[in-house]
């Protein structure tokens, strides 16, 4: 029989993502998401690559009554995972409660409500913002946790510790945290991707509005950093390599037994990759130029971080496939289908 997997924010840009994965695998899914960064028509792109609707809630996990009626209303979900959260750094230092509230009452309201419908296990949507500026790349999951620098990382680690504090006092579920590197392109069908809401603040969203002359021009947060060629270097993961190590994690924490009951991962593919690295990679793969000029630092950014993915390559079974230019190739095709359909 189909387990069923309850997705929050699954019209989200890696929800979409994970639920196309999900339903592969043969997951049902159901999602809520209260459109507050997505939009309905996800699903039909959902549909179309899977030939599936998941079942949809229009609702906000901040309500534990919504929640409690979609648990009545669609029995037997057995894993959850949590995409449901704000993620602009900028935005969570204009509006702290904002983040506090969404993305801690959320969690604590799925954690509450899984022992009374019997949910056995939580996937958690962290980020490598928890590690702060690594004394050390690449970076592995036994690396300490630094003071966050916004009240967005802060939930990160706060719902880490929530999470642990909870399965430590005898709760009845487990919990795998993946802690995503930069999760960037799209689906190779085109049909979901990012959508940025106004002016996209993350790089690949920016810069594939630029390639497509909706933005003048990508300015360069900085040249003057301690790397090789002065711009700062992240580890730049496939959104759907990051998609399957979702459905792997959901797969462990239903059917392994004798696993631990709450553990950690990294994911991204143990590479740095450079701001214009990543730009030349997107030109090369793409054959578009990306008009861009240096600027000055961007306020909080860490100057390097990449993972040491070894333990998920190990112990889950998963390891990043999609080459860069791949990646690249799928976002422009995105763009271009976005703008396909704006015409
Ligand atoms: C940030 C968060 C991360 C969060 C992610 C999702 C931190 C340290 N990182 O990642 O936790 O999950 O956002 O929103 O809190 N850049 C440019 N020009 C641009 C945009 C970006 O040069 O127009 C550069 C940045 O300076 C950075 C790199 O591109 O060096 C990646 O930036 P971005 O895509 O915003 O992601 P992070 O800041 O790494």
């Amino acid at each position: 029989m189909k387990q069923k997997i309850l997705v929050t924010g699954g019209t989200g840009y890696i929800g979409s993502h994970t639920v196309v994965e999900l339903q592969q695998a043969g997951y049902e899914v159901v999602i809520i998401d209260n459109l507050s960064n997505s939009n309905i028509e996800v699903l039909d792109g959902i549909e179309q690559i899977t030939g599936i609707r998941p079942v949809f809630v229009e609702g906000d996990c901040t309500d534990i009554a919504t929640l409690r009626k979609l648990f009545e209303n669609n029995p037997g979900i057995k894993g959850i995972i949590n995409f449901a959260a704000s993620k602009a750094v900028g935005e969570s230092v204009q509006k702290p409660l904002l983040y506090y509230r969404n993305n801690l009452n959320t969690l604590i309201n799925l954690l509450e409500l899984m022992p009374e419908f019997g949910v056995k296990g939580i996937v958690f949507s962290s980020s490598c913002t928890v590690y702060g500026e690594p004394d050390v790349n690449p970076i592995d999951e036994t690396a300490p946790i630094k003071p966050a620098t916004s009240p967005y990382g802060n939930t990160k680690q706060i719902s880490e510790e929530i999470i642990t504090d909870y399965i430590a006092s005898g709760a009845p579920i487990k919990s795998i945290i993946l802690r995503y590197f930069n999760p960037v392109g799209a689906h190779p069908s085109a049909l979901i991707g990012e959508l940025p809401l106004g002016v996209p603040q993350n790089l690949i969203p920016y810069l594939t509005q630029t390639a497509a002359g909706i933005r003048k021009e990508l300015t360069v947060f900085g040249d003057d950093y301690n790397t090789p060629d002065g711009s700062c270097i992240r580890d730049f993961i496939d959104v759907v390599d990051l998609a399957k190590a979702h459905v792997i994690a959901m797969s462990r924490m239903l059917d392994g037994e004798d696993k631990d009951s709450i553990e950690i991962f990294n994911l991204g593919t143990g590479r740095g990759l450079s701001v214009l690295e990543l730009i030349e990679s997107f030109e090369r793969s793409t054959g578009v130029k990306v008009p861009h000029r240096i600027g000055p630092r961007r306020a909080g950014d860490i100057e390097k971080i990449w993972a040491e993915p070894t333990k998920a390559n190990t112990v889950l079974g998963w390891t990043a496939q999609v080459p860069i230019d791949d990646t690249m190739r799928n976002a422009w095709a995105w763009q271009q289908h976005l703008a396909e359909k704006n015409k």
